[in-house]
Order: C-alpha cells, then structure tokens, then sequence
C-alpha cells in the first residue's frame, strides 16, 4: 500500500511518520515546498505539487486547513485515494465523518473516501465522556483546559523555547508572533479568534464537534480553552452533567474497561509527565460535583499530537482497512 503524508515536516505529520513507521508501507512525504526541510528522519520529502503524480491507496493532511480544504477536492475527484484530514477543514460538513475510532468508527464504511480527525481537545474529552455518556445520557459539560504550546504547531513551540532562551538570558522576553502575549510563564485564555457569543473558536470547536461525534444536537458546552508554558499535552477540568445518576465508582468501573482510557482512583491523578510519551486518555480525581444534580468532576490529561491527532489518524485507517478485509 502506498501512503502519503502531506505536512511530513510538522509536529502532527512528524508523528505520523513514526506511527506508520511499524506497518509494511511504502510512504511518500511531501510539504509546501518552501521550507528548507527536504527530509525526514532519512527519508525524502517532495513538495506539494508532486502529490498527484505517486498512485496514492492512502492521503493523510497534517497541514492547516486552508492547504487541506484546496487539495482534498482535487484528489478526491482525480484519484481514488482514502483521505483522512487532521484539520478542521471538513469536520462540520455533513457528508464528512468526524471519528475517534474508539467512539464512532462504525460511520468508517467500506465505500468512505474522506474522513476527518476531531480537534484535539474534543478528542481528549470525549474519550473521557463517551463510555459515560452511554451509561447515563450527557446533558452537558463545562471544561476548562490548559493547552501546551504545540497545540499551535512547531512554531509555538519555537516561540515558547526561543522566550525562555531569552529568559535564561537575562533579555527581555521577545514579542510573540503566535500568541501575541508572551507564553512564558503565563496563561493566555484564547485559543483562535472570538465569535460574536465571546467564545474562542477552540471553545466553539468543543460545542459542534461534540455535538457531531456523539450525534447529540442539543447538547450544552461551555468551555474555556488557556494556553499555558507547557510544551505538549492537554489538561482538562471537565464537569458533566448526565440525565441518569452515576456514581464515582461507577465512572471509575467505566472508564476501567474503555480501550485507549487509562484511570487512576485513590486520589491518584496524571499530570502532563504522565501522558508525554503514550496515546492513553488519563482520568485521576474523579468526583461527586454538588453543585448541580447528576454531575460528576474529573481530569483529563493526554498528549493532543498522538491521540489528539496522529494516533487517531492512523486509528482511522485501521478502521477502514478493517472494513475493506470484512
Ligand atoms: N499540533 C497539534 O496539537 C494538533 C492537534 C490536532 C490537530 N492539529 C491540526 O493538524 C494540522 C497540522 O498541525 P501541526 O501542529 O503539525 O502544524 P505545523 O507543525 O505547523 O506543521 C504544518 C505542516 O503543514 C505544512 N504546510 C504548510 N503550508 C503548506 C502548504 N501550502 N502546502 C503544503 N504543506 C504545507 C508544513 O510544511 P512546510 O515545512 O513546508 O512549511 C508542515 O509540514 C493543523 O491543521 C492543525 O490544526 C494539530
């Protein structure tokens, strides 16, 4: 089978590469053809242009929306290749599935030219609330999370580890390009621009793909997304609300048994330490909220470049690849 990357050179494709790397695949890299990198760990990267020339069975994008939205089209129309999109680029589009494998693979048909991978702080959260929400029917969720910098791509990494090099220093700490504020040592309470409610588009991103991946329409959010000075991995503080009561424990039991969930109980809980270096979803501090009736509190924490995208994207063609030897 011969797959292709395109964004081989970013964090998200990066990854990618890495869990492709276990699987006989011949894979083909590209990027925008501007940047200097022409190879990764070895291997040759071509630019853009050039995707249409390799007989491609498999695309994965990991590159922004824009590069997505104006590529997919063309190859959905002139190729017959499987395409799975880690941008956000399709995700609301009614004809598009938007998967987490473990959640609602089964929309993953033998006929699904097109898929798409959720944003990556739905992806955490909804890896936490799914096994709930069908024990005990979600209403609604509030979640506030505390976002790495690579959450915006190498160059908020860049940004984050050039400030504290500025820092270590003695210099002041230079003007931010990615998140207009500085990073270091801070919390930055937007993530995107701000719609006319006052919500971020991440905030925005958690309300609608939530309400598609788990085919609740009327379901309630409200987050607030911050970004914090940590490198990578997502932490969030989620409070759920459910028709049905559910205990801690039996939250726990829950999540106990779900594939790709990792839970702690006893006052135990992860921390960014925890996640770094796997694809599990953590959850540590479950608890009763008594503020509003039938709603527990917990903690999530994952790393949002492998489940958050290149794990799930990589899930996805397993999925497919399963439907087509069915
Ligand atoms: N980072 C995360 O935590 C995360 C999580 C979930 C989803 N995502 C989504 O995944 C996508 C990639 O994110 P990332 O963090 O990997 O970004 P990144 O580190 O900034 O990498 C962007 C990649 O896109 C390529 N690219 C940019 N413009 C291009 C063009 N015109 N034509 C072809 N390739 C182009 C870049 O290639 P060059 O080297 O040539 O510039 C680079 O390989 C984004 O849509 C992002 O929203 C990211």
């Amino acid at each position: 089978m011969n797959i292709g990357i395109v964004g081989a050179t970013g964090l998200v494709g990066k990854a990618l590469i890495h869990e492709l790397e276990k699987f006989p695949h011949a894979l083909r890299l590209f990027h925008s053809g501007c940047s200097s990198e022409t190879n990764s760990s070895g291997r040759r990267i071509d630019p853009i242009d050039r995707l249409q020339e390799g007989a491609l069975d498999v695309v994965f994008f990991a590159t922004p929306p824009q590069v997505s939205a104006e590529w997919i089209p063309t190859l959905l129309e002139k190729t017959s290749a499987f395409i799975v999109d880690g941008s956000s680029a399709f995700r609301q589009k009614d004809h598009v599935p938007l998967v987490i494998p473990e959640i609602n693979g089964s929309l993953i048909t033998s006929t699904t030219r097109q898929v798409s991978s959720p944003n990556c702080t739905t992806t955490l959260a909804l890896m936490a609330l799914a096994p709930l929400h069908r024990y005990a029917y979600l209403e609604s969720f509030t979640l506030n999370s505390y976002q790495a910098a690579s959450g915006a791509g190498r160059d908020g990494v860049r940004m984050l580890t050039e400030q504290y090099a500025a820092w270590s220093r003695g210099e002041s700490i230079p003007i931010d390009t990615v998140f207009h504020r500085p990073l270091l040592f801070n919390a930055i309470p937007q993530i995107g621009g701000f719609n006319a409610s006052g919500n971020t588009e991440e905030e925005e991103k958690v309300l609608q793909e939530s309400r598609k991946i788990l085919n609740l329409p009327q379901l309630l959010t409200f987050s607030t997304c911050v970004r914090i000075p940590a490198l990578q991995c997502h932490s969030l503080s989620i409070s759920a609300t459910f028709k049905k009561p559910i205990s801690v424990q039996e939250a726990y039991d829950l999540l106990k048994q779900t594939s790709g969930v990792k839970v702690y109980g006893d006052n135990l809980y992860p921390d960014v330490y925890s996640a770094n270096s796997n694809s599990y979803c953590h959850v540590g501090r479950i608890r009763t909220n008594p503020t509003v009736p039938n709603t527990l509190s917990f903690w999530v924490v994952g790393n949002q470049i492998l489940k958050g995208a290149a794990t799930n994207m990589r899930q996805i063609l397993d999925y497919k690849l399963k439907t087509l030897a069915d």
